[in-house]
């Protein structure tokens, strides 16, 4: 058998292995020896056209001769609609006219006198889109000869927020130290950032927030004069990718870095400083995305400290920066974090709606409200945020988390692409059926310009960027699903894989059976029935039932010697389930139409309750932990299997982090079931051990 080559996982999906097939080489390299582009670059097409040489030279072996026309019987021709005659005099105008400004197309057609694959943009960052879209083709053994591609972005907005602090650390971040700063100041060695920026385009990302959401001293002076220079080299690196940055700004700058006495934001005083700010930050970069906010939320500062409201908040922001065609992105994350357990009145999970469902409509044109998937906080399981129903009359950003806070914190493999394609496909019913997330998040179900989705990195300055290697596949999956969310796990995973470790049967199906199963098996061992943050407080990882049950962020599961859960209904409990849209209030509100998996979140049921699956909910919580670590223990068999078609650096790595996973699972297997059988002196029917 050939050696494998040896890969640290530094390259991620753009390995750009070489084509072993001897005759898909051969017809590959037919296409591939000539390049023809437009002569005046600009700088994001530069890029096009060096990540297109350098992947064909990588994957083919061969150079590519670029020249601004056709030499030889075949040629690649790649450009921007309009900006390269020969594009446009072979390109159906139909097909143009259905592509949007960053949509792109792949197509083969037939010359008089040569053959010819087009990527054509509909602007430079759709050209560049369809560079790493051919590369990918090459690598999945794709026939070149009849390409008719067209692909246009279902979302406008595709961020990535980073929560990196200036001191190096990253707020739940799992993989090492943040790549944009060190030692309070932008780095100076744009390498890293560079690379990751690569793979942020190579998946269609088109924006990025640089900094933590909770902006701290350091980083309150990123748009003072003395920081805006390194944060237009950032932004440098960025643009040549089609990648816009913004930033996340602490809401009491004019008094924290402008020496004004107040942040009011109806203060006159305070208005011209946001107004004269933009000007500043938009000298040095002109293309810059806008302000990301986290205001009035987790002791942060925000407008409600001067009696105003978020709308007076995100609307002084918004007008300061319109001028200059920049955008608010004002988080929903608001709730009262200092609750008291013995007052069952106080629902976190009814926040976010009760703060913003009464502002709809009243907010400016660049304010988009960005809104987390759950009413909670990115739990393994949580129903979908209501609020993301009823703002019909306002922009809005889906908020995901890439890094896996409480899903594992990459040490656990989950891939999370099936959880959002949950997310994306639940029916609101905000306008009748079909009423999706996914049409909610991309602006079209409301006919609104802005909308799309953000997410949290999980990137770090580990070799690896995500200390997992197979948790790559979620920062690679949030990239695909945002740009199409039609797409299915299977289809994202199994392109994933191909491109990372290669497209052998045996390491396809394996690694896909892996990570599918893998948000299953870590529920399983984990909170059951969708009751969450069974978490050890602050760090969030590894079981503690009572972690937060007596804290002042609030109370999740009410366990006692009767039963557990959180009573929400309307009847009887906090009155959430009327926050949904009908049919989807009746069905939660109801205990006999409640999903299982959502049971506990919505109500307060008795150990003996049964489920739909005919198990008691005692008899459930003990079988899927006890299930759980079986599963766990069988990933680190499955991965096994490959130990002669991973490379041996690569496999190493995960199974390290496979076997540590099956370990931590005995750990919450038995503390969650120990916990209950004590609290319900119920026996397990199977007679396990149960500590
Ligand atoms: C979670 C997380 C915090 C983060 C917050 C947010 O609560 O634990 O670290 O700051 O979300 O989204 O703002």
């Amino acid at each position: 058998m050939a050696l494998l080559k040896e890969h640290n996982g530094y390259e991620c999906w753009l390995r750009l292995a070489p084509v072993e097939d001897h005759i898909k080489r051969k017809e590959y390299q037919s296409w591939c020896s000539s390049l023809v582009t437009a002569a005046d670059r600009s700088v994001v097409m530069e890029t096009a056209a060096r990540e297109l040489s350098e992947g064909i030279t990588s994957i083919l072996g061969t150079t590519v001769a670029r020249s601004a026309e056709a030499q030889q019987s075949s040629a690649i021709y790649l450009g921007v609609l309009g900006h390269m005659a020969d594009i446009d005099a072979i390109l159906d105008l139909q097909i143009s006219a259905t592509l949007q400004d960053e949509g792109y197309v792949i197509q083969t057609v037939d010359l008089p006198n040569r053959k010819a694959i087009l990527l054509a943009g509909k602007s430079d960052k759709g050209a560049l889109y369809a560079v790493f879209h051919f590369l990918r083709l090459l690598q999945s053994g794709e026939s070149l000869n009849d390409l008719y591609i067209v692909e246009n972005p279902k979302n406008g907005l595709r961020m990535i927020n980073q929560w990196d602090n200036m001191n190096g650390s990253i707020e739940r971040g799992y993989a090492g130290k943040t790549i944009f700063y060190h030692n309070n100041q932008v780095v100076t060695d744009m390498k890293r950032i560079r690379d990751y920026a690569r793979l942020l385009a190579s998946i269609g990302i088109n924006a990025i927030s640089i900094n933590n959401v909770n902006v701290h001293e350091v980083e309150s002076r990123l748009i003072t004069e003395a920081l805006l220079p390194d944060v237009a080299r950032i932004a440098d690196v960025f643009r040549a990718y089609g990648i816009q940055i913004f930033l996340s700004i602490n809401y009491a700058s004019p008094i924290q870095i402008g020496g004004l006495s107040t942040a009011d934001p109806l203060d006159p005083g305070v208005k011209q400083w946001w107004s004269d700010k933009a000007a500043d930050i938009y000298k040095q970069i002109p293309d810059f995305g806008g302000f990301l906010v986290k205001a009035d939320s987790e002791f942060r500062p925000g407008p409600f400290t001067y009696g105003r409201d978020h709308v007076d908040g995100a609307n002084v922001l918004a007008e300061a920066l319109e001028p200059h065609g920049g955008l608010v992105i004002w988080r929903c994350f608001v709730y009262n974090c200092l609750q008291d357990w013995r007052d069952r009145s106080t629902d976190r999970a009814k926040a976010a709606h009760d703060h913003f469902k009464p502002l709809d409509g009243k907010f400016l044109d660049n304010v988009i409200l960005q809104v987390k998937n759950g009413p909670m906080d990115f739990q393994v399981r949580e129903p979908v945020s209501p609020l993301l129903g009823v703002l019909p009359n306002t922009n809005q950003v889906l908020e995901l988390q890439i890094t896996q806070e409480y899903t594992g914190q990459q040490k656990h493999v989950c891939f999370l692409v099936p959880q959002w394609k949950e997310v994306l496909d639940f029916d609101t019913h905000a306008k009748g059926s079909g009423s999706t997330i996914a049409e909610i998040a991309s602006g079209s179900l409301f006919g609104r310009k802005l909308g799309g989705i953000a997410a949290v990195s999980n990137i770090g300055d580990d070799m690896n960027w995500t200390g997992h290697i197979l948790a790559q596949a979620n920062l690679y999956g949030f990239g695909r699903l945002t740009w199409n969310p039609a797409l299915t796990s299977e289809q994202i995973v199994k392109e994933w894989i191909v491109l990372t470790f290669g497209s052998d049967p045996a390491v396809v199906e394996t690694i896909s059976r892996i990570m599918l199963d893998s948000w299953g098996i870590y529920e399983n061992y984990t909170a059951p029935l969708g009751v969450g943050w069974m978490v050890n407080p602050s760090h969030h990882y590894g079981p503690n039932v009572d972690g937060y049950e007596y804290s002042k962020w609030g109370t999740y599961h009410f366990a006692d010697n009767q039963g557990i859960g959180v009573n929400r209904t309307v009847q009887s409990g906090t009155g959430y389930t009327a926050q949904y849209h009908r049919p989807q209030s009746d069905l939660y509100e109801s205990v006999e139409s409640c999903p299982d998996e959502l049971l506990l979140f919505f109500h307060l049921v008795p150990y003996t309750h049964k489920l739909k699956s005919g198990k008691t909910v005692i008899q459930h919580i003990y079988d899927t932990h006890f299930l759980g670590v079986e599963q766990a223990s069988h990933l680190v068999q499955a991965w096994s299997s490959l130990q002669d078609k991973v490379d041996t650096n690569r496999y190493e790595q995960v199974l390290t982090r496979l076997t540590g996973q099956a370990e931590h699972a005995k750990e919450w297997r038995d503390i969650i079931n120990t916990y209950f059988l004590r609290k319900s002196g119920i026996p397990d029917e199977h007679n396990r051990t149960i500590y």
